[in-house]
């Protein structure tokens, strides 16, 4: 199909094209996002920062199915139910509503991440989904458009829309929150895994009772909103001990903000500690490494691209070389042109 068609607002738009397939990497917070002004439009209460990796990617494709009575999600080759289909679903509806169409659609993802790796998956996820809904829908969205709407599925999606080193602008409506890449030295992450069973509370609820009973709150906004503009300036001027000493401290803060919630939700573990001791070993022998986690107990370590085998070597004694894996900046989502086998075919 390539004719325009009218939508029921009357403007003319493109098409839908049926289907499309795209493809979205993680991305690790080193200025991060915690708490929300808005829970239904999904707006930061401060900007956040972060950098998108080249490994571990969800790859989906957005198949629309006018005869099915709703939408089908199928993940790593397995029918999804529950939340996980839910949130497919509600996202639809908004791209749906935008297009002016009713039409239900087949959803089939696979995300390369290791189960419970603690990557962020939603945030790959729903910037494939967001990038290959929107083609298949026929919407036509630049890239500010595509970090909004990603941003609707998963706050976190919004940055992995984006290569390299991406800010998210909190903004203070749907409009002006939104990811763009600013310019950044070049960046390693070392990824330890120390524990990859499921997290006890997601982020999603962790955010709602950090708002809701830590008495630390609004210091973390303010701090925040100054460790990104500070992170900023040392990404501009390529200032890596600078970009460094920000992220591990700002990442231990929301893990402070986190436990003082009530009750209290601690997620770094036993091991997760013995990997931030390394990193200030590894500091103290003169390789510059700095740690940050996510809501989860895994590690991840900011290095120069240079010193990555170093800090790998010294993690992999820790853990074992199988829970240490290295990564670089990767791109921002795309489509691509395979789409993703049905549940039950080979290669699912
Ligand atoms: C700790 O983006 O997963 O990884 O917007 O509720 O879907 P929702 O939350 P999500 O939270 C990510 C939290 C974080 C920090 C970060 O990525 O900035």
């Amino acid at each position: 199909m390539s004719t325009d068609v009218t939508s029921p607002t009357g403007s003319v738009r493109p098409a839908e094209t049926g289907a499309a397939t795209a493809r979205a990497f993680p991305n690790l917070a080193l200025v991060k996002y915690w708490g929300k002004r808005d829970e239904s439009l999904i707006l930061p209460v401060a900007g956040s920062l972060s950098l998108t990796l080249d490994t571990f990617a969800a790859t989906t494709t957005v198949q629309l199915d006018p005869a099915g009575e709703q939408d089908r999600f199928e993940l790593n080759g397995h029918l999804a139910t529950g939340t996980a289909r839910d949130r497919v679903t509600t996202f639809l509806d908004l791209v749906r509503s935008r297009a002016g169409s009713q039409s239900r659609a087949i959803v089939r993802s696979v995300n390369e991440a290791p189960t419970g790796a603690g990557l962020a998956s939603s945030a790959a996820g729903f910037a494939a989904l967001a990038t290959a809904a929107s083609a298949a829908y026929g919407l036509e969205l630049d890239t500010p458009a595509l970090s909004r709407l990603a941003r609707r599925g998963s706050g976190s999606a919004a940055r992995s829309i984006i290569a390299n080193v991406a800010l998210w602008h909190a903004g203070t409506d749907d409009e002006s929150s939104f990811a763009e890449e600013i310019p950044a030295p070049e960046l390693a992450m070392v990824i330890a895994t120390v524990d990859s069973s499921a997290k006890a509370v997601s982020s999603r609820e962790a955010m709602r009772r950090t708002a809701r009973t830590s008495p630390y709150f609004v210091a973390w906004i303010t701090s925040t909103e100054a460790s990104l503009t500070e992170m900023v300036a040392a990404c501009r001027a390529g200032d890596f001990t600078q970009i460094g000493e920000i992220t591990e401290s700002h990442a231990l803060r929301m893990h402070a903000l986190i436990a003082s919630t009530e009750p209290p939700i601690r997620y770094l573990r036993p091991a997760s500690i013995e990997v931030l001791d390394a990193v200030v070993a590894l500091r103290d022998a003169g390789i510059e490494a700095y740690a940050t986690a996510d809501a989860g107990p895994n590690v991840a370590v900011l290095t120069r691209p240079a010193d990555a085998a170093a800090v790998a070597t010294r993690l992999g004694e820790i853990l074992g070389e199988d829970h240490v894996r290295v990564v670089g900046p990767g791109p921002g989502a795309h489509l691509v042109p395979d789409p993703v086998p049905p549940a039950g075919e080979a290669g699912t």
